[in-house]
């Protein structure tokens, strides 16, 4: 890969409330802790397109872990395993299955990203460190946020070669085609009750950000369960973060289902943008990627809804894709059922014809499947 030097770039100003001091420039990469990730590098090739990039592991020096490293277009997965019994991959894996644990941000000065981020309030994770090889040298800092995730800042501006020092190419025989994913629109952190406010204080102190929108329960609530929601973001737009919190309802919410499950807060999907959702979905389906379906009535009255769209409503139907419409534009949008073997994370696909926003209109469908599925999970 090439350098990737947006230090001149003029970014343009989505969100003027936030103050850009870092800047961001946008998703490095995105590291899941895996119990397997030798197993997982495959699933995300063969099943979502993922190309092969970079590996680190026993015969690049490490002796306790390994990763592989995945690349779409813009997005970037590091899938990570422990090789040992012990040690703090095994813990973070017994307390919360597979799951995100770095959300890695672009910056073009990772020391100082480290600096201001801690003078503003963030807990320290990790020091500036310097990593040199032949191809020139990463500087990697980073933070905590909720739960035990985690913000690594990158700066590469100073690199040409393959990931970042400490990996080597990775080439194996297989490789699938791509899936037409192209880069993160955003990733949505599920925290405890009442602590929706705390953490979006955090992205406005520590990080600069500005509230996009909010959502309340009675936005986002069925005949059964609610949550609240509100979407924080730099000010170029390119980063966003939804935080969820559990609301009050007559049964349990999908939120507290994931914080049961996941034992804490934690990433409960990304958001990965495709220029044509019906090619990119009918693609993951065809490869046995699960999605959330909504009953056919959705389609009867969606286009009073929304008015006119460019893409015929008959494969939206078959594939089971939403739409919904802001002021700007409108949007496709479509969930898995949750990716892993607990009831945790998921993935959505995302096409935007110049909305900005989120999908509120297709909450209540989209809430119902969920419970239709918690309810097969016993834990509705
Ligand atoms: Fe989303």
């Amino acid at each position: 890969m090439s350098t990737l030097d947006n230090t001149s770039l003029q970014l343009p100003k989505e969100n003027p409330e936030a103050e850009d001091f870092l800047p961001l420039l946008g998703t490095d990469y995105v590291e899941l802790y895996v119990g397997n990730a030798k197993q997982a590098a495959h699933y995300y090739m063969s099943a979502w397109g993922f190309q092969p990039l970079a590996y680190a592991g026993l015969e690049t020096g490490l002796k306790n872990k390994v990763s592989y490293v995945l690349q779409q277009d813009k997005i970037r997965l590091v899938l990570t395993s422990p090789l040992k019994s012990g040690g703090e991959i095994n813990r973070h894996l017994d307390a919360h299955g597979d799951g995100v644990k770095v959300i890695a941000l672009w910056v073009d000065d990772a020391t100082k990203s480290y600096r201001e981020t801690v003078k503003r309030g963030a807990k320290a994770y990790l020091e500036p460190k310097i990593l040199k090889d032949e191809h020139g040298q990463v500087v990697l800092s980073g933070i905590h946020t909720y739960g035990e995730t985690v913000h690594i800042f990158v700066e590469r501006k100073g690199y040409d070669g393959t990931f970042m020092p400490g990996y080597r190419p990775w080439k194996p025989h297989y490789s699938s085609k791509d899936t037409g994913l192209r880069y993160v629109d955003h990733m949505v952190g599920n925290v405890g009750w009442n602590e929706m406010s705390k953490w979006c204080k955090f992205y406005a102190e520590v990080m600069g950000f500005a509230q996009l929108v909010s959502f309340d329960d009675n936005d986002i609530s069925t005949e059964y369960t609610a949550l609240m929601s509100k979407v924080m973001s730099n000010g170029n737009g390119r980063i966003k973060f939804p935080i969820n919190e559990p609301a009050d309802g007559r049964k349990k919410s999908q939120i507290e289902e994931y914080i049961e499950f996941y034992n804490g807060a934690g990433v409960q999907h990304m958001a990965l943008a495709t220029n044509n959702i019906i090619q990119t979905v009918t693609s993951l389906h065809n490869r046995g990627v699960e999605f959330l379906t909504v009953p056919a009535s959705y389609y009867e009255d969606v286009l009073d809804r929304v008015g006119e769209i460019d893409e015929d409503l008959a494969p939206l139907r078959d594939l089971g894709i939403l739409v919904d419409r802001d002021d700007e534009g409108y949007l496709l949008q479509i969930f898995t059922k949750p990716i892993l073997d607990r009831p945790t994370m998921f993935i959505e696909i995302i096409q935007r014809k110049g909305a900005k926003s989120f999908g509120k209109g297709n909450f209540k469908a989209l809430f119902e499947a969920i419970e239709r599925e918690q309810k097969s999970r016993g834990t509705l």
